[in-house]
């Protein structure tokens, strides 16, 4: 007997992404650089369907059906390069490689144009959903040729999340674009995780509410327009007591969050981009800062504002003020993968992403639903806050939000995330923006030209004669 598929690498991502698809009935090959995983998988597991192990990657070829599907979930990085190495000699033309991991999607750009080559079709797929999502349904995020997609995307979307009956895969695009739109959620990700700890914050040390209390009001939110996993684990986390000292759990961890990438990533192909992501950049910073240990212990001591006075119906407005800023970092988000789409001709459809997002995946909600709706509605949409359901929430909500970020400004608890959105909803407003300034600078010091509210072309302005002449200036 063949198998319809193989994952390779067995730690608990590959291992539970082999038992998915087992347990969908399709026969999986499994293979581990070590054999100790492999055997561990059969003895635990292996009454969950029918595995195939192989001891040598040859066996492991030789074990699936063609055009074969094998799925490399390895670390991201070198080792990657190093499975492909070795497999790619022993697959032939139309057979499918994937990786499954978290790479970036340059690689995979870079991988799958080496593996074309050779007849190899390389799909890079985002998998979210961690541990319990590649076992139960994860959102998938396919990248690679359409042809790939024929024979691939009927078996992943059986073992995907399904969200009213509809599977949270679809095939993204080209090369890398399904890297590329899993990493913009793992930056959307960072942005929701990032405002979720500031509105804790806030209720925490300005409306002096326990982590009991706040449990509470987070489960609250959690039946309203917030609902999502990340709100619902947040309030699971609250009110979780530590066991050895009897303290909030929240208070025993130490206060500096870790990164292994994608966030920063984000912000870097963002900026390369030229798409701001202004709340998904706070997020990766806020995390740089917490880790600054001793730029911290060296300003501990600096004087600041203090206090709480906050009513606990404060959390009303600290609701809308998370709400709209969530709002703010998928509009970013949304604008960078379409910005991505253009760049590399990838055509991704951005109602279909919100819609593979709607479960399986970490950042999981009803919201996304909203989002799928508004791409529906006008999938030529130039941002989320536009469109007229979002708009009409943030303008009902915004005098909320603009209290929110004043009174953590008052009492210096730092809100980067609510901050930074509303001036980027404020910046996108603006009738004018003082950019008309910025342009005049650069003139003056650099002749770097200007172009006109009034006229057509690039102007100069001569700063250095009398009465400041200005010409037009041919480009
Ligand atoms: C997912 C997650 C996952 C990621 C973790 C940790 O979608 O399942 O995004 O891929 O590895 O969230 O990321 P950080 O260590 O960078 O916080």
């Amino acid at each position: 007997q063949q198998a319809v598929i193989g994952v390779t690498g067995l730690g608990v991502m590959g291992r539970n992404l082999a038992r998915n698809f087992a347990r969908h009935g399709y026969p999986v090959a499994v293979h581990n650089r070590t054999s100790a995983k492999t055997t561990a998988l059969m003895e635990e597991f292996g009454h969950e369907g029918d595995f195939i192990p192989a001891e040598t990657p040859a066996e492991f070829v030789a074990s699936l059906a063609r055009p074969r599907k094998m799925i490399i979930m390895v670390k991201a990085g070198l080792s990657t390069d190093a499975v492909i190495d070795e497999y790619a000699p022993l697959l032939e033309p139309g057979d499918i490689l994937v990786d499954g991991g978290n790479a970036h999607y340059a690689d995979t750009r870079r991988r799958e144009r080496t593996l074309r080559e050779l007849g190899i079709h390389f799909v890079g797929v985002g998998i979210s959903g961690g541990e319990q999502g590649a076992l139960e349904g994860p959102s998938i995020m396919p990248g690679g040729s359409a042809e790939a997609y024929a024979s691939l995307g009927p078996i992943l979307e059986d073992i995907a999340a399904k969200v009213d009956g509809v599977p949270c895969c679809a095939h993204v695009g080209p090369d890398g674009a399904g890297h590329f739109v899993k990493m913009v959620h793992n930056g959307i990700e960072y942005a929701d995780m990032q405002l979720i700890a500031e509105a804790y914050d806030i209720l925490r040390k300005g409306a002096g509410l326990s982590p009991a209390e706040i449990t509470e009001v987070f489960r609250t939110w959690n039946s309203g327009r917030l609902e999502s996993y990340l709100i619902e684990i947040t309030a699971e986390v609250l009110a979780h007591t530590d066991a050895a000292t009897g303290r909030p759990f929240v208070d025993v961890v130490l206060d500096q969050a870790e990164q292994k990438g994608t966030g920063r990533w984000t912000v870097q192909a963002a900026l390369d981009l030229g798409v701001p992501v202004t709340g998904i950049a706070e997020a990766v910073f806020a995390r740089s800062l917490s880790g600054h240990a001793a730029v911290r212990g060296a300003a501990r001591e600096l004087p600041g504002a203090s206090g709480a006075g906050l009513e606990a119906s404060f959390a009303d407005a600290v609701e809308q003020a998370l709400y709209a800023s969530k709002v703010v970092a998928y509009a970013q988000g949304f604008d960078q993968i379409r910005a991505g789409s253009e760049q590399y001709d990838w055509n991704i459809d951005l109602g279909a992403m919100a819609t593979i997002w709607r479960g399986g995946c970490i950042i999981r909600a009803h919201f996304l639903d909203r989002i799928r709706a508004a791409y529906q509605a006008d999938p030529a949409t130039p941002t989320l806050l536009s469109d007229a359901n979002f708009a009409a929430e943030i303008s009902k909500g915004q005098d909320a939000w603009r209290e929110v970020v004043v009174a953590a400004i008052r009492r210096g608890i730092p809100a980067p995330g609510f901050a930074s959105s509303l001036a980027y909803y404020d910046g996108l407003r603006a009738e004018r923006l003082p950019a008309a300034l910025i342009q005049a600078q650069r003139d003056f010091f650099g002749a770097h030209t200007y172009r006109r509210d009034d006229r057509e072309g690039f102007y100069h302005t001569h700063w250095e004669l009398p009465g400041r002449p200005e010409a037009r200036i041919d480009v």
